[in-house]
């Protein structure tokens, strides 16, 4: 695990990458279009994560509930996982990015699930950013397969346990959420993660969501105050007091 910075730029940062199919619908292009157009946003954004001192990047790519979608556009976020690993893997690794596919893989082809285990494998020594893709993911199936991995093995439920059997236990908890793409709305994603996340919605569609976009959302997480639950003036320490010093 990479140190925390000391800076205002979120330590983990998580994102929601929403509105692919919204971006191409507009052109008059099939979904999978706007899923393309995804790749290279995520591939724009990892390398600016990097450049701002983010040290880990977890993003939303395929929830438990995308299966439901017709079965063209599944067939295509398949083949474009597939296609994807092919294309970036190796700049990725030059780079310094260690990977983490993160979901239940038993619904994916035996190839995919090959590609996935081998691209972990090639940046496992990496360490400039932490990659984090959430595919076949939902926060509820998470806890649940953390908790049946606790009771496989007799062990109590604690909170910390349960932290630790969970599939993000390698990095810390997100500092800020960012969902592209104008929902309000969670959607499944790290439900137990982001119990003390700052939250942010962009309008960007998830293609359009560039440098600028990614800098207003840092920019806003920097002017919040944390307080975990405290008040605020136990987080912001109050004027000095001055010591008069006895003659
Ligand atoms: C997010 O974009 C990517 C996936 C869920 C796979 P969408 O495909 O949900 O795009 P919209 O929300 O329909 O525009
Ligand atoms: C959330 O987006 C999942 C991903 C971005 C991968 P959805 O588009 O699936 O979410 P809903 O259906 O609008 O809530
Ligand atoms: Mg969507």
């Amino acid at each position: 695990m990479i140190a925390p910075s000391l800076t205002t730029v979120p330590h983990h940062l998580a994102i929601v990458m929403d509105g692919n199919g919204r971006w191409a619908t507009k052109r008059f292009l099939p979904r999978v279009a706007g899923h393309q157009q995804g790749v290279s946003a995520l591939s724009r954004c990892v390398k600016a994560c990097m450049a701002r001192g983010i040290a880990v990047l977890t993003v939303f790519a395929f929830s438990s509930e995308n299966w439901n979608r017709p079965a063209e556009e599944v067939s295509g976020l398949m083949e474009l996982l597939a296609l994807s690993l092919a294309r970036e893997v190796p700049s990725l690794k030059a780079n310094g990015v260690q990977l983490h596919f993160v979901g239940e893989r038993q619904q994916l082809s035996d190839k995919v699930r090959a590609g996935l285990v081998q691209a972990e494998a090639a940046t496992a020594d990496n360490n400039r950013l932490v990659l984090n893709v959430c595919f076949n993911y939902g926060g509820r199936w998470d806890i649940a397969q953390a908790a049946r991995k606790l009771a496989a093995g007799g062990q109590e439920i604690t909170e910390m346990a349960l932290d630790r059997a969970l599939s993000l236990a390698h990095v810390p908890d997100p500092d800020l959420v960012i969902r592209t793409g104008g929902e309000l709305r969670i959607s499944n994603f790290l439900l137990w993660q982001a119990a003390y996340s700052e939250l942010h919605f962009s309008d960007k569609l998830w293609p359009d969501f560039d440098d600028t976009a990614l800098d207003e959302a840092i920019a806003v997480y920097a002017s919040r105050e944390r307080r975990f639950g405290k008040t605020s003036g136990q987080i912001t320490p109050g004027p000095k007091k001055t010591t008069v010093k006895a003659a």
